[in-house]
């Protein structure tokens, strides 16, 4: 199966319900978690990336953390924006790939939320993201990535299940690629009786792999979690926080 690099493109409109899907306590949550792991404070300046229609990037700014929101989604950062304006905040929005942003030593702190690296086939790309961020961050600065553990999905590896996000269901079939570490989903998404799919690989990492490619990005301090409750990462943690400094 063959990927395009912008395959977002096109799965976009069929994935924005599922984007609703946390509930906003578990939103809030994490924000704080955010703020308590990168030592962000009022005023201090945030790169969230990507960051969607701003599930993230909302609470900070309520806060008083001067978020800027990058995503290739013109219309999810439409959407951050009509939030934003609803509640008289103000978060900057930047319509890029993740692999093209070009800020340097600009913020305080930077994330990579919800499973949103291993999208890239080359690996460099995916590397790309983490190294755009550490070249984003103040000397100080610490980043986190947010994202499934693939220990995790060893463990419990379900090759077919359905979840719904308000009036739409979706189905995921996924088939692991051991020569890859591929995830191989297709995802169809079932809303009034008509049904839409999309194919695409993701590539999912160990934490051991991850705290690889952060060094070679540049960070160090590399620590990881298992849960927002500081937890440690082990198979029976689905999700994991890795966080890096870039060093003064
Ligand atoms: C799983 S969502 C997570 C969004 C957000 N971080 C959150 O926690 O709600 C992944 C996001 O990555 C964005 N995305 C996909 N490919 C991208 C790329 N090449 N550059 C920038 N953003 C991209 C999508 O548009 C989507 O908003």
């Amino acid at each position: 199966m063959k990927t395009k690099p912008d395959w977002w493109n096109g799965f976009d409109v069929s994935f924005r319900p599922v984007l609703d899907i946390v509930p906003v306590k578990q939103n809030n949550a994490m924000a704080r978690y955010l703020i308590k792991k990168l030592g962000l404070r009022p005023g201090k300046r945030f790169l969230d990336c990507p960051s969607g229609p701003g599930r993230i990037s909302i609470p900070l700014a309520k806060k008083g953390i001067r978020v800027t929101g990058v995503d290739l989604i013109q219309s999810y950062l439409d959407d951050l924006q009509r939030k934003a304006l609803k509640r008289k905040l103000k978060v900057e929005t930047i319509c890029c790939d993740m692999r093209k942003i070009d800020f340097n030593s600009e913020f305080d702190a930077a994330a990579n939320i919800w499973t949103s690296l291993g999208y890239f086939e080359k690996e460099s790309d995916n590397l790309l993201v983490l190294r755009r961020a550490w070249q984003a961050l103040k000397p100080g600065g610490k980043f986190m990535v947010h994202l499934v553990n693939r220990d995790w999905i060893m463990a419990n590896f379900a090759p077919q299940h359905w979840f719904q996000s308000k009036d739409v269901h979706v189905m995921v079939e996924n088939k692991f690629d051991y020569a890859t570490s591929l995830m191989n989903g297709k995802w169809s998404f079932v809303k009034d009786g008509k049904i839409t799919s999309h194919s695409f690989p993701l590539r999912i990492y160990t934490y051991h792999e991850l705290r690889g490619m952060f060094a070679k990005a540049g960070f160090s301090d590399i620590q990881g979690f298992g849960s927002i409750e500081d937890e440690p990462i082990s198979r029976d943690k689905r999700m994991m926080f890795v966080i890096g400094t870039k060093q003064k």
